[in-house]
């Protein structure tokens, strides 16, 4: 069974495996739980038949106005079963006191995030690849 928590201080860096699919930099798992643990909001998809974390979505945020969703994963082996869904329902759901909530994401799957009622917008961003792991930090 697959069950939802916010609770990321019963997370080990163990029960992070195989996330950051297809990253040229990936970040450790120990830099995964990092991130996790100061993200303002989590929601974490767990396997109770093995303990791991087949899928998060994270929020940064200033608190009042604004929640920027900038990671949303779901192990490739877990993926087309409604978790990506359960994931974006159970953040939309803490972020809804929020004036704006953003997401960055390619024309593909806009499809998938109008289902919770987001609406395509034009952005402007910059990567800094040689610092995508994040793992000296
Ligand atoms: C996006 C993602 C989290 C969805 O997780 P999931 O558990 O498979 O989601 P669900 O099973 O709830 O929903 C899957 C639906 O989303 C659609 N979808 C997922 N990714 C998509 C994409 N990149 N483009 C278009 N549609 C996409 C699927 O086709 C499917 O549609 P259906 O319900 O009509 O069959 C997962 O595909 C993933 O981890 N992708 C790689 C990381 C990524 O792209 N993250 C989002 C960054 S914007």
């Amino acid at each position: 069974m697959i069950r939802y928590t916010d609770l990321v201080e019963n997370i080990t860096p163990e029960m992070l495996e195989g996330f950051f699919d297809g990253w040229r930099n990936r970040p450790s798992r120990e830099t995964h739980l990092k991130i996790l643990s100061n993200s303002a909001f989590v929601v974490l998809a767990i396997d109770d038949s093995n303990g791991k974390v087949v899928g998060f979505i994270n929020a940064i945020s200033d608190g009042i106005l604004c929640a920027h969703i900038p990671l949303f994963e779901v192990l490739p082996e877990y993926r087309n079963r409604g978790i990506g869904t359960e994931l974006v329902r159970h953040m939309l759901a803490k972020l809804k006191k929020f004036y704006g909530i953003s997401l960055m994401c390619d024309e593909k799957p806009q499809s998938f995030y109008a289902r919770f009622g987001m609406c395509p917008g034009t952005g402007m961003n910059i990567r800094n690849y040689e610092r995508q792991s994040g793992n000296d930090v």
